[in-house]
C-alpha cells in the first residue's frame, strides 16, 4: 500500500511539474492577452472620457450624469429580470367590444365604477355613419367584461369626448359625452344609479357649422361643490373657451359667457389645476405644436385674459405637464420643445406668475419628447421623465437639485414605433414606481419596471404587427389580489384585454 502511494507520489509529482511549467507557459500567453486587453482598455476609456467630454460641451446647460442602462425588449410575454427581481408575467383576456363587427369610424372611451364594486368599467361610443353606439361595460373579477348597456344616438354629431363624474351629487358615477362637430353640438347626460344602468338625455349647446368643439373637461370651476362642463371650441378660427355651471342635478346652466382667446390654430392640450391658490381653477393650455398659455379662473365662470408663456413663434411646445418640480409647494410648468429641443421648467410662484428657468437639453433629435413628472428615485420630489424616439425609446430622467436640473438616469428600450402616451404606477409593488409605454404604429406596450434609482428594465406585454392606432389604456385593479391590473382596449383588434399581473418569484 505505501509503495503504491509513493508510486503516485512520484507520478503526480512529475505531472504537477508538466502542470506548472505547463501553467508557466499559459501564465506567460495570459499575461500577454492581458496586457493587451488592458491596453485596449485603456484606448476605450480615453476615447469615451474625450467623447463625453464633446457631448458635454454641446450640451453644456446640464450638468450630464452618465447614468445609462440599455435594455433589450424581449419578445411577448417574456421577460428581462435580473436577479434581484421577480418575473413578471401578464395573463391575457379578451372581450370582443361591442361594435357589431363593422367599420366604426370613431371609438371614444372612458372608464370608472359603474356598479360600486370598486372595479373599473367602461363606457365607450362607436361611431357609425348613421348613429352613434353608446355601450356600457361592467368588469367581471376574472378579467371579462360584460355589457349592461347599450343604447344609440340616432343622427347625433359626433363625440369628441366621454367623461365619467357624479354629475348630479348622488355619490354615483355619471358620464357626459360631449358631441363636437358636425352641425349640431350637443352634450348628452348619462346619470347612472350604482347598478351599471343610465338614464340618459340630450341638450343641444349651438346649432351651426360655424362652431366646433374641439376640447371639453368636466370639473368644479367655481367652488360650490357641483361639477361644471368647460368647452374649448373654434368660432370665427378664433378659439372660445366656456364653462357651462352645473346645477348639481345633473341639468347645466346652458346660457355661457364665452371668452377670446386671440390665438388662431388648434387647441391641442389641456391641464386643468388652481395655479395661484385662489381655490378657483385656472388652465393650461397648448395651441398646435406651439405656445402655451395660462387662465385663471374667476368665480363667475369667466376666466382672466390669456398669459403667453413663451414670446410667440419662439418654441414649438409638444408637451406639456404641470407638477411641483423643485419642492416649494408650487405647481410648475414643464414643457418639451421641439424647436429648439430643449424643455422648459417654468417655476410657478403661488400667484399665478411663473420664472422661467435656464432650459436644459432634452435630445438633438427629439421627435414627439413626451413628459412624465412623478418620483421615480424615491427622494420624495417629483422627477421629469422624458420620452422620445430615435431609432429606440428613450427615457431620461431629470431630477431638479441645487438650481439645476440633472441627468440622473437613462433607460434605452429597443422598440419600434412612437410613444403614444406614458403613465405611472407601481406595477409589481416593490415600491418602485414603474412607467406602462403605450406605443403606437404598431402598437406596442411596453413596462419599464423601476430599480428605484430613475433607472429601469423593460418588458414586451403586448405587441401588435399590423395595428397603427395608437390604444386606450388604464391602470386598475380588476382581480382580488393586490396587484395592479392593465385594462387596454384596441380600436383595430375590437379587443378589451386584461392584462392581469402574476407575481412569482420562484424563476429568477
Ligand atoms: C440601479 O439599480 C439597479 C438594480 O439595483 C442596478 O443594477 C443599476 O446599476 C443601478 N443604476 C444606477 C445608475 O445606479
Ligand atoms: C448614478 O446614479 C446613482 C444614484 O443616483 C449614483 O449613486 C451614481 O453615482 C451615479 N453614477 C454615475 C456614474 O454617475
Ligand atoms: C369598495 O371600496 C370602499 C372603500 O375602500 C369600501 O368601503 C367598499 O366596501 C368596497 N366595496 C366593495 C364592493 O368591495
Ligand atoms: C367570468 O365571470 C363571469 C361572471 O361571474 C362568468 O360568466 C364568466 O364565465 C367568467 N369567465 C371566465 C373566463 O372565467
Ligand atoms: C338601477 O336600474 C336598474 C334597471 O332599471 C334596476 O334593475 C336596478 O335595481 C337599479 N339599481 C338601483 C340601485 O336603483
Ligand atoms: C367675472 O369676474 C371678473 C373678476 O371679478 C370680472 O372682471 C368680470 O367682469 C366678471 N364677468 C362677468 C360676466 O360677470
Ligand atoms: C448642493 O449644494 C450644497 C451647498 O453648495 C452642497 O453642500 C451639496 O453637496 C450640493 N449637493 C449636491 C447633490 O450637489
Amino acid at each position: 500500500m505505501p509503495s503504491n502511494d509513493a508510486s503516485r507520489t512520484t507520478v503526480e509529482r512529475l505531472s504537477e511539474q508538466r502542470m506548472l511549467s505547463l501553467i508557466h507557459h499559459y501564465w506567460k500567453i495570459i499575461l500577454i492577452v492581458i496586457a493587451g486587453l488592458i491596453f485596449l482598455l485603456l484606448v476605450i476609456v480615453v476615447f469615451s472620457i474625450y467623447f463625453a467630454r464633446n457631448v458635454s460641451i454641446t450640451t453644456t446647460t446640464i450638468d450630464i450624469n452618465l447614468n445609462t442602462t440599455t435594455i433589450k425588449a424581449t419578445s411577448f410575454m417574456s421577460s428581462t429580470t435580473s436577479k434581484q427581481h421577480c418575473n413578471a408575467e401578464f395573463e391575457r383576456i379578451s372581450t370582443k367590444i361591442s361594435c357589431l363587427e363593422r367599420k366604426v369610424s370613431a371609438f371614444h372611451i372612458a372608464s370608472g365604477d359603474f356598479n360600486n364594486d370598486n372595479r373599473t368599467d367602461l363606457v365607450y361610443a362607436c361611431k357609425f355613419p348613421k348613429y352613434e353606439k353608446i355601450v356600457i361595460s361592467l368588469n367581471h373579477r376574472n378579467g371579462t367584461f360584460q355589457n349592461s348597456m347599450r343604447f344609440s344616438l340616432p343622427n347625433s354629431d359626433w363625440i369628441q369626448s366621454i367623461h365619467v363624474a357624479d354629475l348630479n351629487n348622488d355619490e354615483q358615477s355619471d358620464a357626459l359625452l360631449i358631441h363636437g362637430a358636425e352641425l349640431q353640438k350637443s352634450l348628452t347626460i348619462l346619470l347612472g344609479n350604482g347598478s351599471g344602468m343610465f338614464h340618459y338625455s340630450t341638450i343641444t349647446l349651438f346649432q351651426s357649422r360655424a362652431i366646433s368643439i374641439k376640447m371639453g373637461d368636466v370639473a368644479d370651476f367655481n367652488n360650490d361643490d357641483r361639477i361644471d362642463v368647460l368647452l374649448v371650441f373654434q368660432y370665427n378660427e378664433k378659439v372660445r373657451i366656456a364653462v357651462l355651471f352645473g346645477n348639481g342635478d345633473g341639468t347645466f346652466q346652458t346660457q355661457m359667457i364665452a371668452l377670446f382667446v386671440e390665438i388662431s390654430g388648434l387647441p391641442r392640450k389641456i391641464r386643468v389645476d388652481d395655479l395661484n391658490n385662489d381655490k378657483i381653477l385656472d388652465i393650461v393650455i397648448n395651441f398646435g405644436n406651439d405656445d402655451i398659455c395660462t387662465l385663471f379662473g374667476y368665480p363667475n365662470g369667466t376666466f382672466s385674459s390669456e398669459v403667453f408663456l413663451f414670446k410667440q413663434n419662439t418654441v414649438r411646445i409638444f408637451d406639456f405637464s404641470v407638477s411641483d418640480v423643485n419642492n416649494d409647494k408650487e405647481l410648475d410648468i414643464i414643457a418639451s420643445d421641439e424647436k429648439s429641443k430643449h424643455m422648459y421648467a417654468l417655476f410657478g410662484n403661488g400667484n399665478g406668475a411663473f420664472q422661467k428657468q435656464k432650459p436644459f437639453f432634452g435630445s438633438i433629435v427629439a421627435l414627439n419628447p413626451l413628459i412624465l413628472i412623478n418620483d421615480f428615485d424615491h427622494d420624495n420630489q417629483p422627477d421629469i421623465a422624458f420620452f422620445y424616439v430615435w431609432k429606440y425609446t428613450h427615457c431620461l430622467v431629470y431630477h431638479y437639485q441645487n438650481n439645476t436640473f440633472k441627468l440622473k438616469g437613462k433607460t434605452v428600450l429597443e422598440s419600434r414605433g412612437f410613444v403614444h402616451s406614458v403613465v405611472a404606477h407601481d406595477i409589481d409593488v416593490d415600491s418602485h414606481l414603474d412607467i406602462i409605454l403605450v406605443m403606437s404604429e404598431p402598437s406596442n406596450i411596453y413596462i419599464l419596471f423601476g430599480y428605484g434609482n430613475a433607472t429601469f428594465y423593460s418588458q414586451m406585454i403586448y405587441s401588435a404587427t399590423v395595428e397603427h392606432y395608437p390604444n386606450w389604456l388604464v391602470v386598475t385593479h380588476s382581480n382580488q389580489d393586490h396587484y395592479p391590473d392593465l385594462i387596454h382596449v384596441g380600436y383595430e383588434t375590437q379587443l378589451i384585454d386584461v392584462f392581469m399581473y402574476e407575481h412569482d418569484c420562484s424563476i429568477v
